[in-house]
């Protein structure tokens, strides 16, 4: 349970928490966020989480609302008064709050900051990885800067919902050429007949994932042969493997696209074996003195 929330610069009671209703944000999606895992009490890959955001931001013009250290120190605060030894930490930065308009404000406002932290059962999360997903396909319908981690995920939200309903838990975006773009909160990758792991390179059309960084690592140290290109919905389905990768889910197996099994429809091996040797490739950052008082 979410007890503590960050925002902008104070530690509050979840309920009583809440930002400013001309938040840009709010308005305009005028807003980015990061999404870092936590793995038995220690941040992973919090080192290229900034990095990212410092980018997205960067790109966007808005100031870092504090330097990465004090931003890294309040992570770790709010993991810890939540007490949250598995599960995520969201942060999300806004331009900050301003009379609506397009343009933006004439004084820069200060950047909005929210920080919380949530506890995901790993227990769940490994039965759900024991089994495996499904995904459906939709049209990339996205802007051309899905490289900018923006709040803007209205399409993602209506193509989960969507995949939902046909009894799938991600959805895959289409680009016009019939090539998977990536997955609505993911990165989306299969394994080849012939052991190539392939996923897109990286343009404006995706996110550069920090897992999928991170997972082109192990690949490296497991010389395990990589060809980044896109691939189709029927590529996938003839694959080997496929699975998707993000902070929330690590390395996920995909069983099945568009009601169609891969391969016999059980997580592949290449799949597991990559699962399990993520976090010893990934950066750990330890909560320190996380069963003090909150
Ligand atoms: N989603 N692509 C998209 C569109 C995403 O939203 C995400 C992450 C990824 C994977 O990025 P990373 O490996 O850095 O998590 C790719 C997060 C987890 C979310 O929105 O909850």
């Amino acid at each position: 349970m979410t007890r503590i929330v960050y925002v902008n610069g104070r530690y509050l009671p979840y309920a009583e928490a809440g930002i400013h209703i001309e938040d840009r944000g709010f308005q305009f999606g005028d807003s980015v966020y990061e999404v870092c895992e936590i793995k038995d009490g220690a941040l992973i890959d919090v080192t290229r989480h900034c990095a990212r955001l410092q980018r997205s931001l960067g790109e966007l013009s808005i100031p870092m609302p504090m330097t990465e250290a004090a931003l890294r120190h309040v992570m770790k605060q709010v993991a810890r008064r939540n007490r949250v030894h598995n599960g995520l930490v969201y942060l999300q930065v806004t331009r900050g709050q301003a009379p609506r308009d397009f343009l933006f404000p004439a004084t820069a406002a200060e950047p909005g900051l929210v920080i919380l932290a949530r506890a995901i059962d790993p227990a769940k999360v490994a039965a759900k990885a024991g089994q495996g997903i499904a995904v459906r396909s939709t049209p990339d319908t996205r802007w051309a800067r899905c490289d900018l981690k923006t709040v803007m995920l209205l399409p993602a939200a209506l193509a989960k919902e969507k995949a939902r309903q046909s009894g799938a838990q991600e959805a895959w975006f289409v680009d016009e050429m019939g090539y998977v773009t990536e997955g609505a909160s993911s990165n989306a990758w299969i394994v080849r007949a012939d052991g190539y792991v392939l996923t897109r390179p990286l343009d404006h059309r995706i996110l550069g994932g920090v897992t999928r960084t991170t997972l082109l690592d192990v690949l490296k140290s497991l010389q395990v042969p990589v060809e980044q290109r896109g691939f189709t919905i029927a590529e996938a389905q003839s694959a080997k493997e496929a699975f998707v990768t993000s902070a929330s889910a690590t390395v996920m197996p995909v069983v099945s696209v568009d009601g169609h099994a891969i391969a016999d429809g059980r997580p592949g091996a290449l799949t597991v074996r990559l699962r399990k040797k993520f976090h010893e490739l990934a950066e750990i950052t330890p909560i320190e003195r996380f069963l003090g008082p909150a």
